[in-house]
């Protein structure tokens, strides 16, 4: 049976009504869901350690912010928006402590419950929300009046309210707009973890990288082999999200077409496919979720040092030269507190449509027909 999806009609605003709602954290997802959340009408604080650099932020855009132990308190739904490998220490030191029956412990991917680096006491719910973007484009979206689609799962029931919560949380930060699934904790983790690291992220990334290299070595100028391998990836992708692969198909040209079905499984070959599911194996078994705890707890020097290879590869000097001679393409290497990024395009771009979001996404229009090859 397809799985049901859940719209604005089935979930209810009203449950959060008499709830305070702490966002422990103010990063990517963390700052998007207190937007949106208080937007929609929620009571929303914030929770963050004494020193951290989003507390100004948040302040700037309206919330109160306490110290994580004493926004615990004060909630009845906690979102704990933190970084998963930091996750244990932040529950154990000021969660934990104020966790009171009743509570509600709401995550929005289940890494710290699935590898038990948390294990919250049988008498709070423990749900999840876990949009499928990531936290700018579920703040931007919601600004926009659509919404990025979310999963939701429930790990404890103790109140029998915990998938009504779960529902009204996806309704008050916008994912409701674009459909909401319900999974397991263990369903989410093995399969988020699967995509970031073999397609989405990993997987497209080296993708781009081994591109560039190949076109480059052979003597080709490196501005045509960004073109080619990265910026028409969005392009493409754009219409992969809005019709399918067989919809993109349309768009492209016959000698474009031709490449793509009779190369392209060459170069992503059955090989790819074992080494996917071999990095499956590692998710499943923990082995991986051991592996980046360990990394983390050893001081990542091995996480650094790997990002900052990347971080040094030539296509992200050349990338950064080509984005500059097209300003609309949005600048967005801002370092530091990552809700800063919110805060100067909002003020800018869209104050109005922030507080008061529009009630249905505009209709969708119908997939342009870009040329490729
Ligand atoms: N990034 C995404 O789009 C995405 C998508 C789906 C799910 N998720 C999940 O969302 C969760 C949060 O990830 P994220 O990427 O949003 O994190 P993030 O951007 O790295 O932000 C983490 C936030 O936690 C704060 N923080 C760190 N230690 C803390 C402490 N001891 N007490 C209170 N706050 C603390 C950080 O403070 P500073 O601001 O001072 O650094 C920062 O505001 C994770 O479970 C992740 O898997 C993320
Ligand atoms: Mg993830």
């Amino acid at each position: 049976m397809p799985a049901k999806i859940y719209t604005d009609k089935d979930a209810d605003l009203a449950v959060l009504k008499d709830k305070t709602c702490a966002v422990i954290g103010f990063g990517s997802q963390g700052h998007a869901h207190a937007l949106n959340l208080k937007d929609s009408g929620a009571k929303v604080i914030i929770g963050l350690y004494p020193k951290s650099k989003s507390r100004i932020e948040a302040e700037k855009l309206g919330f109160k912010v306490y110290d994580t132990a004493e926004a615990v308190k004060k909630a009845d739904v906690i979102f704990l928006a933190v970084p998963d490998v930091r996750a244990s220490e932040v529950y154990a030191k000021d969660v934990a402590p104020n966790l009171s029956k009743g509570k509600t412990l709401l995550f929005s991917h289940g890494f710290a419950i699935v590898y038990k680096t948390i294990v919250p006491p049988s008498d709070v719910d423990v749900i999840m929300v876990a949009p499928k973007g990531p936290g700018h484009i579920v703040r931007r979206q919601y600004t926009e009046g659509k919404g990025v689609p979310a999963l939701i799962a429930v790990a404890q029931d103790a109140s029998k309210k915990a998938k009504k919560i779960a529902l009204a949380w996806a309704k008050g930060i916008g994912s409701t707009r674009g459909g909401v699934f319900e999974t397991s904790f263990q369903e989410e983790t093995e399969t988020d973890l699967f995509g970031e690291q073999t397609v989405l992220c990993g997987g497209v990334s080296h993708l781009i990288q081994a591109g560039f290299e190949t076109l480059v070595e052979a003597g080709y100028q490196p501005e045509m082999a960004y073109f080619e391998v990265l910026h028409e990836l969005k392009l493409i992708v754009d219409l992969i999200n809005e019709s399918g692969i067989s919809g993109m198909r349309f768009s492209i040209s016959e000698t474009a077409k031709w490449g793509d079905v009779s190369v392209g499984p060459k170069i992503i070959d059955a090989s790819v496919k074992k080494r996917m599911g071999a990095a499956l194996k590692e998710i499943k078994s923990g082995k991986f979720a051991k592996e980046w705890l360990a990394e983390h707890q050893t001081g990542r020097a091995k996480y650094s040092e790997l990002l900052k290879k990347g971080e040094e590869h030539p296509i992200e000097k050349v990338g950064a030269r080509l984005r500059s001679t097209m300003p609309w393409i949005q600048k967005s290497n801002i370092k530091g507190a990552k809700a800063a990024y919110i805060s100067t395009t909002e003020g800018k771009a869209a104050p109005k449509a922030a507080a008061k979001p529009a009630a249905k996404a505009p209709a969708r229009k119908p997939a342009s027909k870009a040329k490729k090859g």
